[in-house]
């Protein structure tokens, strides 16, 4: 775009200096570049007022897995934690927080881009101030799925149970802003879903526990589960409510190692299976979207597919190193647990990676992410 600019003038000014009159046809052109800037600064600032009037809500809600979880599992007696570094290295006073990254994950990143504020605290074990019930918090817990047997094998919050904690918010909620803003706000807020990987990959793919399924039955049912998720939430309040997708569970560090032989390529049985998952989700997505069923409701079904495996398909476009790897230890085995600072020291430069253990991105990763699904969708 500048580049375009720059040479556009360049050519006008080669051709005036040709042209009779120059002075004359300079002032004039000075006069249509000042014109043209000044319309561009009055129409920029002017879309992106009424883009914030329309879409600013006042809080974040978040619900889901560990990409999401800022901190919930703490609270929780389950091995699913990382609470300990290296995990939270690159974040304020190298916290380890229990969010499942070097730094920020992508429930801060939606807040910090909405303008809402800059880290949605974790609902449990966290001391909640009024800011925070005002402006959003994160139910999600590492580990869930769609499917309740995938929180139950790891003991951590299924998507019911974080239902349930959004009650018990609304109640909190109620007795700081009044009945009625807090209707309000839970109405108008957004809220984000991210879910359904662990589903695959650990309950289906991983565990005998749900092979009277086969993968096609059991993607209805996880797509039913979400279905109802989705359904309750909204009987909750919750209108304008952005569900993302499986992202391509067969090139994570995790599942490479796990199924994809010697030389650990994407697993394309579990790739496949992400992409019928989403086909399904997105559908159900639109037709519940306003439908008699969901009055008001404005859904969203996020992609995280498509630009999270170009990301690991092209690392130099994105300025990675290393996108088969994660950043902790040797890359294709730590995880949780496995990635601590005794056994498992992070790389060098995590920023140079798109992994940071064998499941979750960096903050980087995230970042990148992020503002290629916020390019897409908007805010
Ligand atoms: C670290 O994070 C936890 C959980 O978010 C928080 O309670 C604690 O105050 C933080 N500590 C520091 C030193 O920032
Ligand atoms: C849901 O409906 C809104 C209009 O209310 C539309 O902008 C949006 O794209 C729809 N979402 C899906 C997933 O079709």
């Amino acid at each position: 775009m500048e580049e375009r600019h720059a040479s556009d003038r360049q050519r006008s000014s080669t051709d005036m200096a040709s042209r009779p009159a120059a002075s004359r046809s300079l002032l004039f052109n000075v006069f249509l570049i000042a014109t043209a800037v000044l319309m561009r600064r009055l129409c920029s600032v002017d879309a992106s007022a009424t883009a914030n009037q329309q879409t600013r809500p006042p809080a974040l809600f978040v619900f889901g897995d560990s990409i999401v979880d800022t901190g919930n599992n703490n609270a929780l007696t389950t091995l699913i934690r990382c609470n300990f570094p290296p995990y939270g290295q690159d974040f304020p006073g190298h916290n380890a927080t229990g969010r499942f990254s070097n730094g920020r994950v992508p429930s801060d990143i939606l807040a910090s881009r909405l303008g809402i504020k800059e880290y949605v605290p974790a609902y449990l074990g966290t001391e909640l101030s009024d800011f925070d019930l005002l402006t959003g918090v994160s139910f999600a817990s590492g580990g869930c799925g769609f499917d309740p047997l995938t929180a139950e094998l790891v003991s951590v919050l299924t998507m019911d149970n974080q239902l349930d904690l959004f009650k018990e918010y609304k109640a909190k909620l109620e007795r700081v802003a009044g009945a009625r803003r807090a209707g309000e706000i839970v109405s108008t807020s957004l809220y984000m879903v991210v879910t359904g990987t662990d589903d695959l990959a650990n309950t289906y793919f991983t565990t005998p526990f749900r092979r009277d399924y086969d993968l096609e039955s059991y993607i209805d049912f996880v797509v039913r589960c979400a279905s109802d998720f989705i359904r309750k939430l909204h009987g909750e309040g919750a209108r304008r409510i952005n569900i993302a997708g499986a992202p391509p569970i067969g090139c994570v560090p995790s599942q490479r190692t796990n199924a994809g032989g010697l030389e650990r390529d994407c697993v394309s049985l579990y790739n496949q299976a992400s992409v019928v998952l989403n086909a399904a989700l997105e559908k159900e997505i639109k037709r519940l979207n306003g439908s008699a069923e969901l009055p008001g409701s404005v859904l969203k079904y996020i992609d995280l597919y498509t630009p999270l495996l170009d990301m690991i398909q092209r690392p130099g476009a994105y300025g990675f190193d290393v996108t088969n790897r994660g950043c902790c230890g040797t890359g294709v085995f730590e995880v949780t647990l496995t990635c601590n600072r005794y056994t498992a020291h992070a790389c060098r430069d995590p920023s140079k990676f798109l992994f940071w253990d064998t499941y979750h991105l960096t903050e980087r990763g995230y970042d990148l992410l992020m503002a290629q699904i916020i390019n897409r969708y908007g805010l």
